[in-house]
């Protein structure tokens, strides 16, 4: 990291400041996704220094009175002044998140986790797999793909979702759908007659799609299972557990390896993750708040 980036927590042109105390960004954008998720362009205040991240890490938003929730990086890592996170309506906090708007101040730390090991990915064919909210964390990687075409080899991307309605960044897949060096597929669980595209879980596009097994590397991002099924859908074609990687969810308060409540096998999910080595971490897979 150059030495005038500054993370968002912690650092922000205060060197003082406790990592738990949030650093105010002011909401400049909220858009609509789909009928339950929208994005927000975050900016931070005055006089703070340019950010960065990795792609897969996220922050700890903190709505004022409410409490905070780990939502991940979202935006492009080459905008070094503004966040960008996605949000799906779930539950207390992100409810509290969906009604902030353009102006509202919003309380940030962060980045947390280890992210996608991009580098293991250098010169050689990319397998991503991305379940429904799954592609907030993986759009970032998109970006890192698309600005260095160069480093990889074949890019196969699939992105599921329940429905067309529930197809998270619409326009922009379209956009990357065009990329003539990369391939985009997306899929739907179900869907009417308005949707011409694919219908079937992800897991059914992957005999489809093209790679050589001995040199892929692969990203999964989306429900455990989804993520489970693709991971042995991919074996199953030739693609070792140690050259998969899968990013996990667990609840989290401090993010910083402190109160053992994301705690994953012997790991934190907040300290040692959010990204895992399939390999490392199979056999605890699937297992709930272990
Ligand atoms: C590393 C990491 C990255 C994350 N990135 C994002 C992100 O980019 N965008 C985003 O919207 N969320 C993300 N989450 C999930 C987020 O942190 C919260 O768990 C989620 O917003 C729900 O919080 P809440 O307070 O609104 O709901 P709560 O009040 O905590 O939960 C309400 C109900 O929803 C259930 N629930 C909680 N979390 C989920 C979930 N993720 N999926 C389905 N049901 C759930 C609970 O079991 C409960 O029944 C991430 C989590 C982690 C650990
Ligand atoms: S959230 Fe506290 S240890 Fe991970």
């Amino acid at each position: 990291m150059a030495s005038d980036v500054a993370t968002a927590g912690g650092s922000v042109g205060l060197p003082s400041r406790h990592p738990w105390v949030p650093v105010p960004f002011t909401v400049e954008q909220r858009s609509t996704e789909t009928p339950d998720t929208v994005s927000f362009v975050l900016v931070p205040p005055p006089g703070h220094r340019r950010l960065s991240f990795r792609p897969g890490q996220f922050n700890m938003l903190y709505v004022f009175g409410v409490g905070e929730a780990a939502i991940s990086i979202s935006g492009d890592f080459e905008e070094t002044d503004r966040l960008v996170h996605t949000v799906r309506l779930v539950g207390k906090i992100s409810q509290a998140l969906h009604a902030v708007g353009p102006g509202d101040v919003v309380g940030v730390r962060g980045p947390y986790g280890t992210g996608w090991p991009t580098e293991e990915a250098v010169g050689r064919d990319v397998v991503v797999v991305a379940g429904g909210l799954g592609i907030a964390p993986i759009r970032p990687l998109l970006y890192e793909f698309l600005h260095h075409r160069d480093r990889y080899g074949r890019i196969e991307i699939i992105y599921g979702a329940r429905t067309p309605k529930d197809l998270v960044y619409y326009n922009e897949i379209q956009t990357w759908r065009s990329h003539t060096d990369l391939r985009f597929q997306t899929t739907v669980d179900t869907a009417g007659r308005d949707w011409y595209g694919d219908v079937g879980v992800v897991t059914t596009r992957i005999p489809d799609t093209r790679f050589e097994p001995d040199r892929t590397v692969a990203f999964l991002c989306g429900p455990e299972i989804m993520m489970k099924l693709t991971a042995e859908a991919l074996r199953a074609r030739g693609v070792a557990d140690d050259r998969m990687w899968v990013s996990l969810e667990r609840n989290m308060k401090c993010a910083i390896g402190i109160c053992g409540h994301c705690q994953f096998g012997p790991e934190f999910v907040c300290r040692d993750g959010p990204v895992f080595r399939y390999g490392d971490i199979r056999r605890f897979f699937s297992v709930r708040e272990l």
